[in-house]
């Protein structure tokens, strides 16, 4: 396509106030040739309109980094030997959450690979006692594809968010990404069950994995038009060395800050965050992705001897910091960029309507 036919301040106004836009145009806006102030500055503005200049925290407790999957990009997959694994007990989350409190957090995400040591009674157990200690906090889960009956008894025991990632909306590139074990269905199934028992749900992708094309995005897209999740978490791929992937190059920063602009624009609600792989692979990168339109950033909560054994992919930040530390350098990050930290639970205020 050659950028004279598009008209790009009709496709972006028309896209902020009607949230429409054609597959041809939507290329168009994702890997085509234009200026892209225009969709910066429309995209912050609509952040600005809903949101205003709020940046909401989420505490990420990564409790263990055991995992029985072997997702081909991923550095905690089973067949990794050199990974050190971890598993977080009970008291050291509670730990984690007493400090995340302290430091004003009123969001825990308890995350971690899919390690069957935590059974669903464990996981209950833990889950009831951080909402037993800290009934004004939210608690999401982050623990992959689980089935309806086990996301339900979570949600019984006082979970109410949950991010699973789709990774990539297109069953063949799903496949591509994943072992045979794992199904793009069943993983989309995941997602309609968690909305379906009224889990503020969040999805996402990465930008720039291997084989993407720009129509898998446009899938994903279309995927999250029909799922309609509050939250919507895209980032960078980055290459970890001890995977079948090493030898694919990362994804770019420039690609998912312009995705992350597209995003707000369709989904004007949608909580957004501003995510560790983007401040990996830019120093900057956090602060980038809340002026495009982020508005969310989850800083680590986890103990310092374990964050660097949590290594998704290679030179993850903000392994060596305290959590204090960590807070401290985030504020000064999002109000330098012009926003400000909202000390509360955060909820996606389009079920405030
Ligand atoms: N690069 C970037 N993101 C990754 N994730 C997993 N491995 C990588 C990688 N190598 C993302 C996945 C997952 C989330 C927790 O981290 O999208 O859902
Ligand atoms: Fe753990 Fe993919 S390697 S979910």
């Amino acid at each position: 396509m050659i950028s004279e036919e598009f008209d790009i301040s009709k496709i972006i106004s028309n896209l902020e106030n009607t949230q429409e836009i054609s597959d041809s145009e939507l290329e168009f806006l994702i890997d085509g040739n234009y200026d892209t102030s225009e969709l910066f500055s429309t995209s912050d503005k609509v952040r600005r309109r809903y949101y205003g200049t709020d940046v909401y925290l989420r505490g990420l407790i990564e409790f263990t980094n055991y995992c029985k999957n072997n997702c081909l990009y991923c550095g905690i997959r089973a067949d990794n030997r050199k990974a050190v694994r971890y598993r977080l007990d009970k008291e050291k989350i509670l730990n984690c959450c007493r400090k995340g409190y302290e430091l004003g957090y009123r969001t825990f995400v308890l995350q971690g690979g899919e390690d069957p040591y935590f059974t669903d009674d464990r996981i209950c157990n833990i889950v009831s006692e951080i909402h037993r200690l800290y009934p004004d906090c939210a608690i999401t889960l982050s623990i992959g594809e689980k089935s309806k009956e086990s996301y339900q008894r979570y949600y019984e025991a006082g979970a109410r968010r949950y991010l699973l990632r789709h990774e990539t909306a297109d069953p063949k590139h799903y496949s591509s990404l994943h072992p045979d074990s794992m199904s793009c269905e069943n993983r989309k199934q995941c997602l309609y069950n968690l909305k379906e028992l009224g889990y503020q749900t969040g999805t996402g992708f990465m930008v720039g994995s291997p084989f993407q094309t720009t129509e898998n995005i446009i899938s994903d897209i279309h995927f999250m038009q029909e799922l309609q999740p509050e939250m919507i978490g895209i980032g960078p791929y980055i290459t970890h060395f001890d995977t079948p992937f090493h030898e694919y190059p990362n994804g770019s920063v420039s690609l998912t800050l312009r995705l992350i602009a597209i995003l707000r624009l369709l989904f004007p609600y949608a909580l957004i965050p501003a995510t560790t792989s983007l401040g990996t692979l830019d120093p900057s990168g956090r602060e980038k992705g809340l002026k495009a339109g982020a508005n969310v950033v989850m800083p680590n909560l986890s103990p310092v001897d374990v964050r660097k054994k949590y290594e998704l992919y290679e030179n993850k930040i903000c392994t060596g910091e305290e959590s204090a530390q960590c807070r401290g350098c985030l504020e000064r990050r999002i109000n330098s960029a012009g926003f400000h930290i909202v000390n509360s639970v955060g909820d996606c205020i389009r079920n405030c309507f």
